[in-house]
């Protein structure tokens, strides 16, 4: 089995952010897997606004995001990138220790469409890790459509997730919290150092869901 054996029952979930599509999306998933989940926002009551409204998935509950940071065990990363450096270099005695998973895309848009931004650190994901020094940052979710995770008609996400970071244990847990959505793998993608492209990598996807007016997503062929 590719997620192997790490056992993410009884982790709990914070999204930083998760009053946002993805946020939401990610959180109704992991609350119908049977996680509590806990929805960060810059306010309060936005983030019980949110969980409220996720209430039917499960145990979801909203909060500031510095005390989803401190409370949660697991921590997703799930805000523009505009306001990615200045969120995490604020949290960062409530990250230090734990796991924080970056699915932050740092795109533009033109009339061309979805564009990759270039990154002073190589990538979000870097940019997170050189942040939160005393964080195991992994890179994760970059391709999951928000829509379908919020589409109660869907069951079942068809694919696959990549997920990148330099310390195996974590990459480890992060693969098996992906498998939990039903449908997915979660699936060794390389070092933090390689999240550049898997980031830009959403921009074609964009392009595809534009051509097709589809919701695609990935998957890796023989593992
Ligand atoms: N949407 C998708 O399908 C999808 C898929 C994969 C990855 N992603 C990535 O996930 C992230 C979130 O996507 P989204 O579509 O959910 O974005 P979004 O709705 O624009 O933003 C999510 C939340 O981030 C908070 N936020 C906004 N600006 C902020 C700032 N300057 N500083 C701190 N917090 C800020 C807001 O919450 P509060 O105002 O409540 O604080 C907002 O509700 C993005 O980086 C995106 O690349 C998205």
């Amino acid at each position: 089995m590719i997620g192997g054996m790490t056992d993410v029952s009884g982790l709990s979930i914070g999204i930083l952010g998760g009053t946002g599509d993805q946020g939401k999306g990610l959180a109704r998933r992991f609350a119908l897997a049977g996680h509590e989940v806990l929805i960060g926002s810059r306010s309060a009551e936005r983030a019980q606004e949110a969980a409220a409204s996720l209430g039917e998935a499960g145990p979801v509950r909203g909060a500031a995001n510095a005390a989803v940071a401190a409370e949660a065990d697991i921590v997703i990363v799930a805000v523009p990138y505009d306001g990615h450096r200045a969120l995490l270099e604020s949290l960062r005695d409530e990250l230090a220790g734990k796991i924080v998973v970056d699915c932050v895309n740092p795109l533009g848009f033109d009339k061309q469409g979805a564009y990759a931004l270039p990154v002073e650190e190589g990538s979000a994901a870097q940019q997170a890790a050189a942040v939160l020094p005393g964080s195991r940052v992994v890179a994760a979710f970059h391709h999951v459509s928000a829509v379908v995770l919020l589409d109660p008609a869907v069951e079942k996400v068809d694919l696959d997730v990549l997920v990148l970071g330099d310390d195996r244990e974590a990459t480890d847990l992060v693969q098996a919290l992906a498998g939990v959505i039903p449908g997915v793998r979660g699936v060794y993608g390389g070092r933090l150092r390689n999240a550049h492209q898997v980031e830009a990598l959403t921009a074609n996807i964009i392009s595809v869901n534009r051509r097709y007016k589809a919701h695609a997503g990935i998957r890796i062929t023989d593992v």
